[in-house]
């Protein structure tokens, strides 16, 4: 069959990434994420029948990869809970053309890295905020200690998801004091970390600009240690920014989305856990897939639906986040993933 053609938004941004949500809950309460005091115990996450099943994840991700997507990265909540995600990893890496990531806070890493390789995947993104087990546990709210996170960023290396990516999301006077630690920790590793503007996503974190710790600074301070030079990226539209050390132990990235903004090569669509598609990680309002899906819609009838979304697509809220969006209801990154 003949490939359909590259879709372009208003913008004349093509589609090339879609990022999947497979579950909305999370063992973690990052705070600059699900904080409990919002999601606490009653916290109505989705039900069993609301969730996109893995067969109806598959189809409508071969429908984006006939246009064009050529990532796919499974997100959460936290991916790694959702029951047999192995064997829809399976499924996603047997779709040509398309390599699929995964992102992950890294709490069973240990036990699975191994299975995920074995189905197909190729490499995983790690969440770690802090390295010292206080502060490491007042991010995440759950008494979770960063050393089983380090033993999952090992075991994912040591079956083969490398080079493995490190996010920390840095917030100011919570772990700021962890840039240095976390940059000489993964020195000369083979892992790649990224520092990542904490965002004003969602409307649950109470984000505050002055909490924002601008890549600027990061760079300047792990440069005044370990002096850094500017690398080319890899990709066009790669969000983070790549630097690496002179004296040759390895790489790091930053990710501005809130002092640099990067929506002029945003190329990503977003999937929910009950299959709404966003085409923002800051819209308000998802487009109803599933509806489309269980009401028995054939593959023109999604081909069509996918495509008048994207071409109707006209977001770029990071780089209007100062001006009048403030008001907006936003998702939360927990429901659409990271
Ligand atoms: P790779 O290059 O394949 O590793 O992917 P990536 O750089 O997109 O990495 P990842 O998916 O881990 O994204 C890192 C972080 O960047 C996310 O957790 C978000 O905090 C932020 N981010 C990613 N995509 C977007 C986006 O479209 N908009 C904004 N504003 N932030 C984003
Ligand atoms: N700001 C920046 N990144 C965030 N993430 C979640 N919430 C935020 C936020 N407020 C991202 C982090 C984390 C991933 C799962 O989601 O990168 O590693
Ligand atoms: Fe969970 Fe990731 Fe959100 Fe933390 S950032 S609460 S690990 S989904
Ligand atoms: Fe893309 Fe929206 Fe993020 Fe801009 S704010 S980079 S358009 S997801």
């Amino acid at each position: 069959m003949k490939p359909l053609s590259p879709l372009l938004d208003t913008f004349g941004r093509p589609l090339r990434d879609l990022r999947i949500s497979v579950t909305d809950r999370c063992n973690f309460r990052c705070v600059y994420c699900m904080p409990k005091t919002v999601f606490g115990r009653d916290y109505p996450f989705l039900a069993r029948a609301d969730l996109l099943s893995f067969e109806e994840i598959d189809r409508i991700a071969r429908r984006f990869a006939a246009r064009g997507v050529q990532k796919i990265r499974l997100t959460g909540g936290e991916p790694l809970l959702r029951h047999g995600i192995e064997t829809l990893i399976g499924k996603l890496t047997a779709i040509d053309g398309v390599e699929v990531t995964l992102t992950t806070n890294g709490s069973l890493l240990e036990k699975k890295a191994a299975l995920l390789a074995r189905a197909g995947l190729r490499r995983v993104t790690v969440s770690l905020d802090a390295l010292d087990e206080a502060v490491f546990k007042r991010m995440n709210d759950a008494d979770y200690p960063a050393a089983k996170v380090l033993a999952g960023i090992e075991a994912a290396a040591g079956s083969g998801l490398a080079p493995v990516k490190v996010n920390c999301v840095v917030k100011r006077g919570a772990n700021d004091d962890q840039i240095l630690k976390l940059a000489r920790h993964f020195r000369h590793s083979g892992h790649i970390l990224r520092f990542i503007e904490y965002m004003d996503v969602g409307s649950s974190n109470g984000w505050a600009l002055d909490e924002v710790v601008p890549s600027a600074e990061v760079l300047r301070l792990v440069g005044e240690t370990f002096p850094l030079e500017p690398i080319d990226a890899n990709y066009p539209g790669e969000v983070a920014q790549r630097w690496r050390y002179r004296d040759g132990a390895g790489e790091i990235g930053v990710i501005s989305s809130v002092t640099r903004a990067f929506c002029d090569g945003c190329t990503r669509i977003r999937l929910s856990t009950e299959g709404r598609l966003y085409t923002c990680l800051f819209a308000g309002e998802g487009h109803d897939l599933r509806a489309l899906l269980r009401g028995g819609a054939d593959d023109a009838a999604l081909d069509a639906a996918i495509a008048a979304i994207w071409q109707a697509r006209a977001d770029r809220y990071s780089q209007l986040r100062m001006a009048a969006t403030a008001g907006l209801r936003k998702i939360e990154m927990s429901y659409i993933g990271g």
